[in-house]
């Protein structure tokens, strides 16, 4: 089987294309990246050395990917992945849509013309930013957690929220461009008849993941903490309750692998995610990190930032009845594996362009 990941530079590209190479014998890996996220250059030696076939171009542009050898299928890795991004100042709104949206629309194009089947990588962030943040939690633990006597949404649950929680905007610009690019998908693999799975991913986190402020959290919380970087709890009071589930990229790997095997349902969206069991909030996570790296103090800020919420717990109960998958690496190895990161690695940030 030939198999094609965009943005195969990135943390999940390229951590796929080693985990599907373990447990997929056979595949070929072909990728395409345009270098665009700072350190993602330093995957390229290590793809190269697993025989992956690498193109440096770009999914904006129709003639890059006109020149993508055929293949089987299509992993879409490729995005900006900030929740900020189109209002940070970095990056335009414009330049947003293009990457995350006009570039998805590209592949779909080749998936036509190819026959090849696609496999979305999306996002918690296609959820409702309001309906989220009106989510009833209390304080246990330095962290936020759901009141279930108070709950009365439907998609939630003590498991989390699950694929039936609204969509409605506000939902962020880059979950507009998720949540299009989902549409998008679905409509063009019934359309044109390939098969379309669309993975709504939690959090994903582990070692090499290049960590900013706003995206790759856990890694970038690991690295700031052992660097002695200045730290944040933004909103909420300033006091890091706000909590999120995680998970590695070989469990992502591991269901894509099903995913290439068969047929989708009629409904191809499933939660890909840590759950319940894997969840933590800011307080926790430097508590954990005092312990490792020695005390450091985040300073509060209690000034909002756009998009953020309080608690996000992705519920994969869907994915685990339907391929009988669940994380197997839970968030302390994550952690750990982090941590080893970090200390064979200093000043991994300013690789990543971490400010
Ligand atoms: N990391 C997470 O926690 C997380 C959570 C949910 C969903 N996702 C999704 O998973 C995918 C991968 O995320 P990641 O964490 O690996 O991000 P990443 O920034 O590490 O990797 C994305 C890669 O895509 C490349 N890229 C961006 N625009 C491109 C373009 N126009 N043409 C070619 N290459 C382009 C970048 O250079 C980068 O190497 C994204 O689609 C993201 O939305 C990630």
């Amino acid at each position: 089987m030939k198999l094609l990941i965009t943005g195969i530079c990135g943390f999940v590209g390229s951590r796929l294309a080693a985990y599907l190479q373990e447990i997929s014998p056979g595949v070929e890996i072909f990728g395409i990246d345009n270098l665009l996220r700072p350190g993602s250059e330093m995957n390229r030696e290590a793809l190269a050395k697993r025989g992956v076939r690498f193109t440096h171009g770009d999914l904006r542009l129709r003639s890059d990917v006109d020149a993508l050898p055929k293949c089987d299928w299509v992993i879409d890795a490729a995005a900006n992945p900030s929740v900020l991004a189109g209002v940070d100042g970095r990056s335009s709104p414009r330049q947003l849509s293009e990457h995350n949206l006009d570039g998805t629309l590209n592949i779909l194009e080749y998936c036509r013309e190819h026959k090849a089947g696609f496999v979305l990588l999306s996002t918690s962030r296609v959820y409702s930013i309001k309906a989220l943040a009106q989510l009833p939690v209390e304080v246990c633990d330095r962290a936020f957690e759901l009141n279930p006597r108070e709950l009365r949404t439907a998609g939630v649950s003590a498991a989390g929220i699950n694929e039936r929680f609204s969509t409605e905007p506000p939902v962020s610009l880059y979950g507009a461009t998720k949540l299009a690019s989902e549409v998008m998908a679905r409509e063009y693999g019934l359309t044109f008849q390939f098969p379309v799975w669309i993975n709504r991913c939690g959090v994903l986190a582990g070692a090499g993941q290049f960590g900013t402020a706003e995206q790759g959290i856990f890694s970038y919380w690991l690295h700031a903490h052992a660097e002695r970087r200045p730290l944040r709890y933004i909103g909420f009071g300033g006091h890091g309750y706000q909590v999120r589930d995680a998970f590695h990229p070989a469990d992502l790997a591991e269901l894509v692998s099903a995913q290439l095997k068969q047929d989708p349902p009629e409904d191809p969206v499933f939660h890909v995610s840590g759950g319940a069991e894997n969840a933590m909030s800011l307080a926790q996570l430097t508590a954990w990190c005092d312990e490792r790296f020695g005390k450091h103090v985040p300073q509060p800020d209690t000034r909002p930032r756009p998009f953020d919420i309080p608690w996000l717990v992705m519920d994969h109960t869907r994915a685990a009845e339907h391929f009988d998958w669940r994380p197997k690496r839970s968030l302390y190895a994550i952690l750990d594996e982090i941590f080893d990161h970090v200390r064979h690695n200093p000043g991994w940030l300013a690789k990543c362009g971490a400010v």
